[in-house]
């Protein structure tokens, strides 16, 4: 089974767009663990656009199912965490300007903070998530610097997936997923998925080899709007999972 983090920064954008309590992304994470939720994603952000630290200590105290915490590899965040103690903590690189994360972490220059704080998470017992490309070069350096984890950024992915006509195209777009979770595997890593995933391309996920989760918030949230969170959420799971929604290529 493929588990689906929910991911509830997108409430909280909505909160914060008029200054109000609502909607609350706790809430909102109680209604997605309704629809089978496996786990509740959150981004504290360095600016603190969306989620807020009272909203990442209420999730922790409230939710029933683990808590990964999205955050960027600096002092202060790594502090947050460690205080926290989420289940899992992914490590993302973040830019103040940028719409949403752009991009995997460059670990190209693998650095010896990155690989202690990495160390410092897990000593706690926190399970270490690394934001990366899907890039084969990127899973071997993840396990070097002792992630136990790697979250596929999907977001070029589906990007592309808007322009894929036919079959053909839409496997070779898939490829490079495929096979950084193969050697993510190998390398004894677990394999996350996430960014920008939605419902006319989730189904795909069902074809990259030992997915074990897959992150995903706007495209939910989006279409809580019209069917409620609980709803969506299970729409999601369902995509992720059923075997009747197996994309068929043929051969
Ligand atoms: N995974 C990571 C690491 C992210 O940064 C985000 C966006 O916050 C997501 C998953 C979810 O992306 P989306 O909102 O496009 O589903």
């Amino acid at each position: 089974m493929i588990r689906l983090g929910v991911n509830i920064d997108h409430v909280a954008t909505l909160r914060n767009a008029r200054g109000e309590s609502y909607p609350s992304p706790v809430q909102a994470a109680a209604f997605a663990e309704l629809g089978g939720a496996d786990n509740i994603t959150c981004h504290l952000r360095e600016d603190r656009r969306h989620i807020r630290d009272a909203d990442v200590e209420l999730l922790k105290r409230t939710i029933q199912v683990p808590l990964n915490f999205e955050i960027a590899a600096t002092d202060e965040m790594v502090r947050i965490a460690s205080s926290t103690k989420p289940h899992a903590v992914t490590l993302v690189p973040e830019k103040r300007q940028e719409l949403t994360t752009e991009g995997g972490l460059d670990l190209s220059q693998s650095s010896k903070k990155l690989g202690d704080q990495i160390h410092a998470l897990r000593d706690l017992g926190i399970v270490v998530s690394l934001f990366v490309e899907p890039d084969v070069k990127d899973m071997i350096a993840a396990k070097k610097l002792g992630a136990q984890a790697i979250e596929i950024h999907s977001g070029h992915y589906c990007r592309a997936m808007q322009d894929a006509r036919t079959t053909a195209e839409q496997l070779a777009l898939l490829k490079p997923l495929q096979e950084a979770a193969r050697v993510a595997h190998d390398q004894g890593l677990q394999v996350h998925v996430g960014h920008g995933l939605n419902y006319s391309q989730a189904h795909w996920m069902q074809l990259v080899p030992h997915l074990e989760e897959a992150n995903i918030g706007h495209a939910i949230v989006a279409r809580a709007i019209y069917v409620g969170l609980t709803q969506a959420v299970r729409e999601m799971k369902a995509l992720l999972n059923d075997p009747q929604f197996r994309p068929s290529v043929g051969g």
